[in-house]
């Protein structure tokens, strides 16, 4: 078991290493794990990320609906228009530095969207995506 422990570990660290993990977002993804997230999928977190459902207004929505899908432009809050700075970490270096600040939004933005929190799997996976865009 502890093998198999520090095998993952290790794994998710090339993972993370290859994309462009931040301190924040190596803290949160070690959390996710802790929780008991064993491995990530950021297909499926392609996927959920533009997946439209009923919003909390009743109107259909998705993660795109606001922060578009291509993650190095930047996006428009489907309301209020106001711009949102682009995803991508490639292009936008303010993005996942501040652990607080990525619960935080997490939690409102998956209340938005699928009205319920994001669990600590999809949380783990919408991490893995974003840093590798
Ligand atoms: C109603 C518009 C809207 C929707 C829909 C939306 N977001 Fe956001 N999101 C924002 C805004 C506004 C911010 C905060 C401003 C910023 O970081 O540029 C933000 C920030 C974030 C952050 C923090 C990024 C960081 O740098 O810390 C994450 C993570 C995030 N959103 C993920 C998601 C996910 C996952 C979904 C779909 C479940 C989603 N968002 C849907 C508007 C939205």
């Amino acid at each position: 078991m502890k093998r198999l422990n520090a095998l993952l570990l290790l794994l998710s660290l090339t993972v993370v290493a290859t994309a462009q993990a931040t301190p924040a977002s190596d803290a949160l993804l070690a959390q996710y794990k802790a929780a008991g997230v064993s491995k990530t999928d950021a297909a499926k977190a392609k996927s959920d990320w533009s997946k439209e459902v009923k919003g909390d207004d009743g109107e259909m929505m998705s993660c795109s609906s606001c922060h578009g899908t291509d993650l190095s432009k930047s996006g428009k809050h489907h309301k209020t228009h106001k711009v949102i700075e682009a995803m991508s970490t490639k292009v936008n270096a303010e993005r996942f530095t501040d652990e607080k600040k990525i619960e935080k939004w997490f939690k409102r933005n998956c209340k938005d969207v699928w009205s319920r929190e994001c669990t600590a799997q999809e949380k783990a996976d919408f991490l893995t995506f974003l840093l590798a865009q």
